[in-house]
């Protein structure tokens, strides 16, 4: 089967190392890819968003399937640029239909859609401009912290906790008047606050049907202790050791069947991941967040851990068959540990050529790239999440310091990483 994989990040290296492990899959492209997913198949210097020279590519190389890493293309359309297409519609698609998508690319009908399906999620109310006065009100009322967010992609940095109601409003007046990010602020969903532990569960779904894929928890701050700004996310670890077989009946019942059944009853294509957000309160799951894509850095946890082949999978995807399909699971823990460049989620230098990284670290660990580029042969950095070094343990402290102990061996100008991914599982001395 000749597959093309589009996105060039951490989540990508993940499945192109995935993809590349099934026989089905000759020959992988992956566009554009970077260093690390050229050794797992061909890149191919393609724009995501130049849909034109995608489907161009998809002709000329007579691809059978293509799967979308990141959300952006899907959002904006290529399934339906595909279905239109007579001599792309008949490729294998994986990724959802524009609707589909709009369970991430708009908070307002992500909301929307989990009240029709009561599915549990914080109350909330949407607001434009043009019923600004009557949100400033609401506002006044609403109970603190307040959760003010533009409703549109905004690159993860969208959402916004206040403390306070001074600075509720201040912040609800720059996203609505002063356009804070663009047209994704151009409404905004203000909703209640959950007090709870987040963490993220995954179905690969064919629209009727799903496989639960292992779920992950994923560290989004970029201090030691979950401490200062939020990034895309600098380390994950599955399985969690929270999520009992109970708390997972819950979110496929309350949240996966009335999801899929949602989708169906409105006739949304959807053939891909979902990513479901989810906060666990006081032992009941309630979603946070849909994304229409693995997440990144937690697709580099999940996808190893899997043992099915991946492109079976897919294909029992667009077959509808996945209510056939067993997920077979590494029983083990997955941690995977993000070195980025100093600065990162703010301000940070590229150009760094990185050393160590094609030491054989042996079976337990898997080094994915992310912001990297190939320079006269050498690895560079180019980006703020530079590296994910996943690795394997009988449990996270294993897997962390597995991680911990290879990532002493790699090195770049400002390289820097938390040491303490998966800390709040790892017993302490003072625990025994
Ligand atoms: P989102 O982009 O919707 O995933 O939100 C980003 C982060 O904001 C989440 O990962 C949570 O940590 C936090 N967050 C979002 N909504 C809420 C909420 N209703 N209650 C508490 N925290 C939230
Ligand atoms: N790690 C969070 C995300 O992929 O959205």
């Amino acid at each position: 089967m000749r597959i093309l994989l589009l996105g060039s990040g951490g989540r990508e290296h993940a499945l192109a190392w995935k993809l590349n492990q099934s026989v089905w899959a000759n020959p992988l492209y992956i566009a554009p890819g970077n260093p690390g997913t050229a050794a797992c198949g061909k890149n191919v210097s393609l724009d995501i968003r130049d849909f034109e020279a995608i489907g161009k590519f998809c002709y000329l190389e007579s691809i059978d399937m293509i799967v979308v890493g990141p959300e952006e293309p899907l959002v904006n359309g290529l399934y339906e640029y595909f279905k239109s297409k007579e001599e792309l519609q008949n490729i294998y698609f994986i990724g959802p239909s524009q609707k589909g998508a709009m369970l991430e690319g708009s908070k307002a009908f992500a909301k929307a859609f989990m009240q029709r399906y009561k599915i549990p999620t914080a109350a909330y109310k949407e607001f434009t401009i043009d019923n600004y006065e009557e949100g400033t009100e609401y506002l006044q009322k609403h109970s603190l912290p307040i959760v003010i967010k533009a409703d549109g992609l905004a690159a993860g940095k969208g959402v916004v906790i206040c403390q306070n109601h001074v600075e509720a409003i201040a912040e609800f007046e720059l996203m609505l008047h002063h356009e804070k990010f663009g047209n994704a602020s151009k409404k905004v969903v203000v909703e209640e606050f959950l007090n709870g532990i987040e963490f993220s569960v995954f179905v690969l779904t064919d629209g009727k049907n799903y496989a639960i894929l292992p779920e992950a928890k994923d560290y989004k701050r970029a201090g030691v202790g979950d401490t200062g700004m939020n990034t895309g996310g600098m380390g994950a670890v599955s399985p969690v050791p929270f999520v009992t077989p109970g708390l997972m009946r819950k979110v496929e019942e309350r949240v996966i069947k009335p999801t899929i059944k949602g989708l169906q009853k409105e006739k949304i294509g959807y053939t891909g991941f979902i990513y479901f957000g989810l906060i666990n309160v006081k032992g009941d799951p309630y979603v946070i967040e849909y994304n229409c894509r693995m997440g990144d850095p937690e697709a580099e946890v999940v996808l190893p851990r899997v043992e099915n082949d991946l492109v079976g999978l897919f294909v029992a995807a667009t077959q509808k068959e996945l209510d056939k399909v067993k997920i077979r699971l590494d029983p083990r823990s997955a941690v995977t540990v993000v070195a980025v460049s100093h600065g990162y989620p703010s301000s940070y230098e590229t150009g760094f050529e990185i050393s160590g990284i094609d030491h054989d670290f042996g079976k337990q660990t898997l080094v994915f790239q992310a912001g990297t580029r190939e320079e006269k042969g050498k690895t560079i950095t180019n980006g703020g999440r530079v590296l994910c070094v996943t690795s394997f343990g009988e449990n996270i402290k294993e897997a962390v310091d597995s991680s911990m102990e290879v990532l002493e061996h790699i090195g770049y100008e400002g390289i820097s990483y938390r040491n303490d991914i998966g800390y709040e599982f790892i017993k302490k001395p003072s625990d025994f």
